[in-house]
């Protein structure tokens, strides 16, 4: 069978596991693609810079631009981050020259992603991204496939493993949130614009995927009640404890008879709860659907190893032939939501 040839764009903590998966379990993946997964060329700002995988097998693009649309590509894989500039600029060209694309991106899918994903139903292409939801956790394929006879009633979660890392820390040490917050900076935990994380904006994006999926309307990122844990003190969360409650920062999202809200704030969960329980940078999303009741999906929200695994199940898919639309359903039967505003206090 012909390979299936990507062009990789970025060559960060996600990117390097993507190259570091597909060279180590070459004909693991092969067998279960049924062809041949390889990579044709890379992109990245640096050429110079080591990372840590040898790429000296594969071509190089400088402009993610030009990696997007070569004739060698089948799957652009965009790897870059962020919801403007060359990330959105590459994969609209790639989903123009009638690439299929990976991304791991979920500010650029929750802004951009309705527009997105009429742009590759019109040219015939995948957009996939299980990698932009709670890293390593197959939820995307979890509620598109495997709970696709279910009408869904509730998603909620833990969704950015900082603001967890942030808030159990606190707790645990009993220390104030500059402090922490400090030392997530120093681990590298943060975003580059740690306003992301700890203003909830990261999580939110997360949530608006989600719910277009769960709820067949296009994702409405402005939509999201945001509430960060910025203003969250110790004192709070010894209070909490107290009266036998954790702080998370949970997104909920459901429809209601108001219409669809979705919010995401520190709320108080009971500590002897699988939400309760969750400790440093672990993720879980929690999915209700009317016939298979409550799902719990926990696992890495992030890094190198779990975020790349998510990006090959993509890539698997796609080698297997597999063509599904982005949000569940086409996107032109995507509903304009009706925001059910609630007042976050
Ligand atoms: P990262 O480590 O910062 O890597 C970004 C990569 O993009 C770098 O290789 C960088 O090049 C390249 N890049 C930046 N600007 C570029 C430009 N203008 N042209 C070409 N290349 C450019 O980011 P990451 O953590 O791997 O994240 C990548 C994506 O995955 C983001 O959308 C992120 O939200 C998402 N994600 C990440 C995680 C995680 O755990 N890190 C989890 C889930 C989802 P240089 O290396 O040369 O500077
Ligand atoms: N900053 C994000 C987090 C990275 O902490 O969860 C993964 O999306």
């Amino acid at each position: 069978a012909s390979p299936l040839r990507l062009g990789i764009a970025g060559l960060g903590t996600v990117g390097t596991g993507t190259v570091k998966i597909i060279q180590k379990h070459a004909d693991l993946l092969s067998a279960r693609a049924g062809r041949p997964v390889t990579i044709t060329a890379v992109s990245a700002r640096d050429r110079m810079k080591n990372r840590d995988v040898d790429l000296s097998a594969y071509g190089w693009e400088n402009d993610a631009r030009a990696l997007a649309v070569r004739d060698d590509v089948d799957v652009f894989v965009e790897l870059v981050g962020g919801d403007e500039g060359i990330a959105r600029e590459a994969v609209t060209a790639a989903l123009n020259a009638g690439k299929d694309v990976v991304t791991a991106n979920k500010a650029l899918l929750a802004i951009h992603g309705q527009e997105l994903a009429e742009l590759a139903e019109a040219k015939g292409c995948v957009l996939r991204f299980e990698a932009a939801v709670a890293g390593g956790i197959p939820v995307i394929k979890t509620m598109t496939e495997s709970l696709a006879g279910n009408e869904i009633r509730r998603v909620m979660g833990v969704m950015n493993g900082t603001c967890n890392y942030i808030l159990t820390r606190m707790e645990n040490a009993g220390l104030p949130y500059e402090t922490v917050f400090e030392e997530a900076r120093q681990l590298g935990y943060l975003e580059a614009d740690p306003t992301l994380d700890v203003g909830g904006i990261d999580a939110s994006h997360k949530l608006a995927i989600l719910s277009s999926i769960a709820f067949g309307t296009r994702p409405a990122f402005d939509a999201v009640e945001i509430e960060g844990i910025e203003r969250v003190s110790i004192d709070d969360i010894r209070r909490a404890a107290d009266m036998g409650y954790r702080i998370k920062l949970l997104g909920v999202a459901q429809m209601t008879g108001r219409g669809l809200e979705q919010r995401m704030s520190p709320c108080l969960v009971p500590a002897d709860s699988p939400l309760g329980q969750l400790q440093g940078g672990t993720n879980m999303v929690v999915i209700e659907g009317d016939s298979v009741g409550q799902i719990v999906l926990r696992g890495a929200g992030a890094g190198e190893g779990p975020t790349a695994s998510a990006v090959m199940s993509d890539i698997v898919e796609i080698a297997r032939g597999v063509r599904m639309p982005a949000f569940a359903q086409p996107a032109s039967q995507l509903a304009k939501p009706i925001a059910a505003r609630t007042a976050v206090p």
